[in-house]
């Protein structure tokens, strides 16, 4: 390859900004990025689309192009099924393929330490071993149709306030037992071709720039064959990033100077970036073009129809397998089929359900029936507030023709009120948006649902709240709500799902990836860190938080350090609203006989038992204790060290054995570089939720250490 060969791989165009720039193609399809190819070689031109939920289209930048929209990734982690990944990942990768991309940003997999983070709906929850299982399979359903899927953000983007300024301040040992360990697990089960750097600085250093992040980690502790793309505008620097690991620069128009480009060329011209890195830079870019199956499978040059009904199926799977029921007095739900007088109130249960903001916006089959443009704040260039064509109303009224089945806006919580008054049920859909580029900066519902809830819960007890969030809310209500649903954002075929869950032709089955607080003070950190300085510096630089990249600087602490989630809850002994793990179904299970083996990690078997007269799912989960050191109290916050999703038919047993997570018995060894387990008694149990263990033991196992 010549010189000018390498470098035009090592920096990709940004589309939208790239029109008219000496040297950029004019065939450029409205989207993320692109690598112009080297046909010569053989080396297709790399075609880059967001993101994990299904092809985007922010802000309609193909015009009419329309894809299938999964549900959140939240609503597919709350599954707890690889196999609902799996297929949704699939499915937008076929999607891709189809529209001519080979490169989807999928795979966003950071941790949800925050329970307002923006992008919180986008990833797979505060656990490690769920996240980074379910990641893997993601990506591996992606990239099952030859095409490339990223993992991303590498790594501590947990929180969007201030990100392409803040320092994520955390021990190295902490670090891997946490974020980069559902990283860790998500590289060695999917095998991922690109990992994506994140905007934030890491202990000093931005993520693309970070040497001990990208080389000392990902090349050396984990031995990571393919390439280090950097997020959109994430490059500050030429000789420091190039050195520190990364191999492109994505967006190139969007960073703070043509870092990969002249510079780069005469960096090493200097020798200050030696050409041996450009070599291997080039040579991680070819490894994961050609491992992903890309090279010898050209995506086609033309788009190619997509079976729209069947894609569909699959989004609505995963909205009815991640749907969780939190509440259900007096057996509220399933709702009768005699039910002769439904209301339907707010949320624009009418027209469609919501979905959350930014880069993985998808324009969805079936078009648009609410979209509100933004007038401020970082995101309102690239979001607005977006409904999918999937209405409530409609598939309530599909099952209950014999019902008669109306909405009310809520706007008027006193009409609403009045429209609820004697109905045989009421459904109050409750709204919360969030974005890429903003945290929210309450966790409670806004535009006054709380009260429109109060008011109609007074009016009629047989109210339920169906929640359409990214995330957590307080439910200052929830003692006068006899049932309560978490549909997340429910993705293009939500409100059919959420009818099927309502009315039992769906079982629930969804398991919580997060934990609800009761207020926001019980997190690690009540509020995003920095908001106040970052809205000063936008009002005075109109520059929204993704411009400015030196002038703030923002330190954020872990003090929870790797006890994130349910961890931390443990740990301060805090009651949350709703624990992680957590959710009901219309039947009942009971465990029995748990037998625990030791032997180079722990084995757990039990029977579990459908003992109710509807089949259902239930989802055992293994949570472990480490042993204390003297002094440390009697007992380390129990992790998630494995799990499984289960249908049984009613009365039917089975016999389960779960195997405990190695790295989540053991401790990072900074100075050896190396997973160190101690020796002694170790607490096992198997729980219905992070905070219900139902069967437990003690195994006994030896120290080891082992390499990752
Ligand atoms: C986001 C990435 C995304 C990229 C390209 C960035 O703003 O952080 O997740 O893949 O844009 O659109």
């Amino acid at each position: 390859m010549s010189q000018d060969e390498k470098l035009q791989m090592v920096r990709t165009w940004f589309p939208p900004l790239a029109k008219g720039k000496p040297g950029a193609p004019d065939d450029l399809i409205p989207s993320a990025g692109e690598m112009v190819g080297i046909p010569r070689l053989g080396i297709p031109t790399l075609r880059e689309s967001d993101a994990s939920l299904g092809v985007a289209n922010q802000v309609n930048q193909r015009p009419g192009d329309t894809a299938t929209a999964l549900p959140s990734s939240l609503a597919t982690a709350a599954s707890f099924n690889p196999q609902v990944a799996e297929e949704g990942g699939a499915m937008i990768g076929a999607e891709a393929r189809a529209k001519r991309f080979n490169v989807l940003l999928a795979g966003g997999v950071n941790l949800t330490r925050d329970p307002w983070g923006g992008r919180d709906f986008e990833y797979l929850g505060e656990d490690p071993v769920l996240a980074g299982t379910l990641v893997g399979a993601q990506i591996r359903g992606v990239q099952s149709n030859h095409i490339v899927s990223t993992i991303k953000h590498f790594a501590l983007n947990a929180q969007e306030t201030g990100r392409m300024v803040y320092d994520a301040r955390i021990g190295q040992a902490a670090l891997h037992e946490s974020d980069l360990l559902a990283f860790e697990i998500g590289i060695e089960t999917g095998h991922p071709a690109s990992v994506m750097c994140a905007y934030n600085k890491i202990n000093g250093d931005h993520a693309c720039e970070n040497h001990e992040l990208l080389t000392n980690v990902l090349r050396s502790d984990w031995r990571y064959k393919g390439w280090v793309m950097s997020d959109w505008g994430a490059v500050h620097s030429t000789a420091k990033a190039a050195n520190a690991g990364l191999d492109q620069d994505s967006g190139a128009e969007l960073d703070d100077g043509d870092w990969f480009r002249d510079k780069l060329r005469a960096a090493l011209a200097a020798g200050t970036v030696p050409q041996a890195r450009l070599d291997a830079m080039v040579r991680h870019i070819l490894t994961g073009v050609i491992a992903s199956g890309l090279y010898d499978d050209p995506s086609p040059s033309t788009v190619q129809p997509i079976d729209t009904d069947a894609h569909a199926r699959v989004a609505q799977k995963a909205e009815e397998q991640g749907i969780v029921l939190l509440r259900n007095e007096g057996a509220l739900l399933p709702a009768a089929t005699t039910a002769r007088r439904i209301v339907l109130i707010g949320g624009h249960a009418d027209v469609g359900v919501l979905s959350g903001g930014g880069s993985s916006q998808v324009r969805s089959t079936g078009g648009v029936p609410v979209e509100i443009p933004l007038k401020s704040g970082p995101a309102s260039s690239f979001a607005r507030i977006t409904w999918h064509n999937s209405s409530p109303l409609r598939a309530i009224r599909a099952l209950a023709p014999q019902a008669d089945v109306s909405y009310v806006d809520g706007s008027d919580p006193q009409a609403a009120a009045r429209a609820a008054k004697g109905a045989d049920l009421v459904l109050v859909f409750a709204t919360q948006w969030r974005t890429e580029a903003e945290d929210v900066t309450s966790l409670s519902l806004p535009d006054h649902q709380d009260a429109l809830i109060e008011t109609v819960a007074a009016a009629n007890p047989h109210t339920a709240v169906v929640l359409e969030t990214g995330g957590p809310v307080l439910m200052p209500w929830l003692g006068k709500v006899p049932a309560v649903l978490a549909a997340w954002y429910p993705g293009q075929r939500g409100a059919e799902a959420i009818a099927n869950v309502i009315f039992g032709k769906v079982n629930p089955s969804g398991r919580l990836p997060i934990t609800f607080p009761a207020s926001a003070d019980q997190a690690p950190r009540p509020a995003p860190v920095g908001l106040a300085q970052v809205a000063e510096h936008d009002a005075a630089s109109n520059a929204g938080s993704s411009g400015g990249t030196t002038a703030l600087a923002i330190a954020v602490d872990y003090p929870e350090g790797a006890d994130v989630g349910y961890r931390w809850y443990e740990k301060k002994a805090l009651k949350p609203l709703f624990p992680f793990g957590f959710g009901l179904s219309y039947t009942q299970f009971r465990y029995a006989g748990l037998s625990v083996k030791a032997g180079r990690t722990i084995s757990a078997s039990f029977d579990v038992t459908n003992t109710g007269s509807r089949a259902g799912a239930v989802v055992p989960q293994l949570y472990v204790s480490l042993p204390t050191a003297k002094g440390q109290g009697t007992r380390s916050p129990a992790r998630l060290a494995g799990f499984a999703r289960i249908e049984l038919a009613p009365g039917e047993t089975r016999h389960v054995t779960l195997q405990a997570e190695p790295r989540i018995l053991a401790s990072w060894d900074t100075t050896r570089r190396q997973w160190s387990r101690a020796a002694g008694a170790y607490q096992v149990s198997v729980n219905r939720a992070a905070d219900d263990p139902v069967l437990t033991d003690k195994a006994t196992l030896p120290a080891i250490t082992f390499r990752p």
